[in-house]
């Protein structure tokens, strides 16, 4: 595929069915509507922001059993093409076609823009949420530090973009409610990032049972500790540093990895209209989220 762009532009967006994405995405989209999953890919998917790197590298972790070498064979994005993406480096379709199987997928996508095929061969995928109000800061600073990505504005006006749903890959609540809904259907394991930040190994093990894997006690001590976030964040395949879009001196990508940095963000005001805002648009729903550690 041809790439328009130069390295260091910030991208604009556009839309698909009425969910905001990159407009290089868009002007791909009947490419990535007509990908070809196989029945034994599995599928990493979150709103952007809600610990997807960390699945990502305890999904590696578990399928290499726990072999640190095989997990730095190359940086993340490497590893696990991201579906959906098109940059000035790379296409992530045309990565996921050239990669033998069984192969490891990234998405941010909602479930009602995911290709049919992942549904039609029925592919295991994991799902990881974060609450509402952490996922929001830390998207606001990836915001601000990823080249390619629009420019976030003031902490005030992102705000409000990000419970109107406006940002990019379209609105939190829709994303972590339809998924949650999908779960019923197809072969989805639903984690929270609140849940592995407090029970890593526990979460972990979820996830080998869903791959069917059975690693003994030790290997899964060693996935728990080169996941944490230390570790993680001076993996250089992990931690994003090989990506020169990225300005970690604005804000590093493996940020402060915890529940509840929203208190030193949010104003009272700010607290109180996402209080009464999550009210509303999640009353439908079962599905909830712990915002404090
Ligand atoms: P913060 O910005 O709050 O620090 P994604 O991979 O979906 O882009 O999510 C990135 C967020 O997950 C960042 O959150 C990052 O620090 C956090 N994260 C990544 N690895 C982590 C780990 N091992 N433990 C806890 N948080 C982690």
């Amino acid at each position: 595929m041809e790439l328009k762009w130069n390295l260091m532009d910030r991208e604009t967006a556009s839309q698909v069915r009425g969910i905001a994405l990159f407009k290089s995405t868009c002007d791909y989209w009947n490419k990535i509507w007509d990908f070809q999953a196989k029945p034994d890919d599995v599928l990493i998917s979150s709103y952007p922001k809600a610990g997807t790197t960390w699945l990502q590298e305890i999904v590696d972790m578990i399928h290499n059993d726990g072999d640190v070498e095989k997990t730095r064979r190359a940086p993340i994005n490497i590893r696990m093409p991201f579906i959906e993406r098109i940059n000035s480096r790379y296409v992530g379709l045309d990565q996921a076609n050239a990669m033998p199987s069984p192969r490891f997928l990234k998405t941010h996508l909602p479930v009602q823009l995911l290709p049919p095929s992942f549904w039609k061969e029925n592919c295991k995928i994991i799902y990881v949420a974060r609450n509402i109000k952490d996922n929001m800061v830390s998207y606001f600073h990836f915001q601000r530090m990823h080249k390619g990505f629009p420019d976030p504005g003031s902490w005030e006006e992102y705000f409000e973009t990000f419970l109107e749903g406006k940002g990019l890959w379209g609105s939190w609540y829709d994303h972590v409610k339809r998924w949650w809904e999908a779960k019923d259907t197809y072969p989805i394991l639903y984690l929270f990032y609140e849940d592995i930040k407090k029970h890593p190994r526990r979460e972990i093990e979820k996830v080998m049972e869903f791959l069917g894997k059975n690693l003994d006690e030790k290997v899964l001590d060693k996935i728990v500790y080169y996941t944490s976030f230390n570790v993680m964040k001076n993996n250089p395949m992990s931690n994003y540093t090989f990506e020169p879009l990225m300005n970690h001196s604005v804000s590093p990508f493996m940020r402060k990895g915890v529940i509840g940095d929203w208190k030193t963000h949010f104003t009272v005001a700010q607290n109180e209209r996402c209080n009464e805002d999550y009210r509303e648009k999640m009353a439908d729903t079962m599905l909830s989220f712990s915002m404090e550690y």
